[in-house]
């Protein structure tokens, strides 16, 4: 409808809100390319478990900082999930970095400045000619402040851990909605509390609470967002 015009949106929420299943299905219908920030800090934290810098769910971070550089993260397209997948230094996680005990370290990583520095500058290039959909928790007010479109999305935390357990479950991975829920709730204070970009709403953000929201309806919500900011551009270009 509006050839030319590819806008940035950044998608912000909790953990587990379905903000990156928003994202994707955002972005496969405008054409976008679509971006989980998330993936690029669990990819950090599992090199980091690897090479045993986190120590009682602490961060080693004089020892991170001085082998971030080593650390290559590369997005490549995966045709039968329609997403690009996540490669640490060539080698394929994207399973990987979806298992808990990932999901447990990572809020700590995440908060590390350096790291933060290191990702947010690879996303900016990401998204650097626009028509692209980012999710994440610093992505309107950090990476991409001047983003055509912001949403900020939540759910609240029984659904959203509902949500999760019922992936997890489906991927064979045992574990109780106690534990689900308190994981949430952990990376939720982390995340929303920490020094470095901590999760907020900006004040331009649109607020989507999808807790009773189905996902075509989330989807159609957000692509009327999205076709308001191009329309206003082609009517600019028609002035
Ligand atoms: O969205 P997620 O659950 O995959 O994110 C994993 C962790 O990374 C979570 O603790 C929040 C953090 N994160 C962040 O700090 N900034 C981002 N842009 C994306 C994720």
């Amino acid at each position: 409808m509006y050839p030319d015009k590819k806008i940035t949106i950044a998608i912000d929420g909790y953990s587990s809100c379905g903000k990156s299943t928003l994202a994707k299905a955002l972005a496969k219908r405008l054409g976008y390319i679509f971006i989980d920030s998330g993936a690029m800090y669990r990819g950090i934290t599992l090199y980091c478990m690897r090479h045993q810098l986190i120590l009682d769910g602490k961060p080693l971070i004089e020892k991170i900082e001085k082998i971030l550089p080593q650390i290559k993260l590369t997005f490549i397209y995966n045709s039968s999930s329609e997403k690009h997948d996540l490669y640490l230094n060539d080698e394929d996680v994207e399973e990987l970095i979806r298992m808990p005990d990932v999901a447990s370290n990572v809020s700590p990583i995440a908060t590390i400045k350096s790291v933060r520095e290191k990702l947010v500058a690879e996303q900016q290039k990401m998204g650097e000619y626009g028509g692209i959909v980012m999710d994440g928790r610093d992505i309107g007010s950090i990476v991409f402040p001047n983003a055509e479109l912001k949403l900020f999305v939540t759910a609240s935390p029984e659904i959203r851990a509902e949500r999760r357990l019922k992936e997890l479950t489906q991927k064979g991975i045992d574990t109780t909605f106690k534990i689900v829920l308190a994981n949430l709730l952990e990376r939720d204070l982390i995340d929303s509390t920490r020094k470095e970009s901590p999760l907020i709403q900006t004040k331009d953000a649109l607020f989507i609470d999808t807790s009773n929201l189905t996902q075509a309806a989330q989807l159609q919500l957000s692509l009327k967002y999205a076709n308001q900011v191009l329309e206003s551009y082609s009517d600019k270009t028609n002035c």
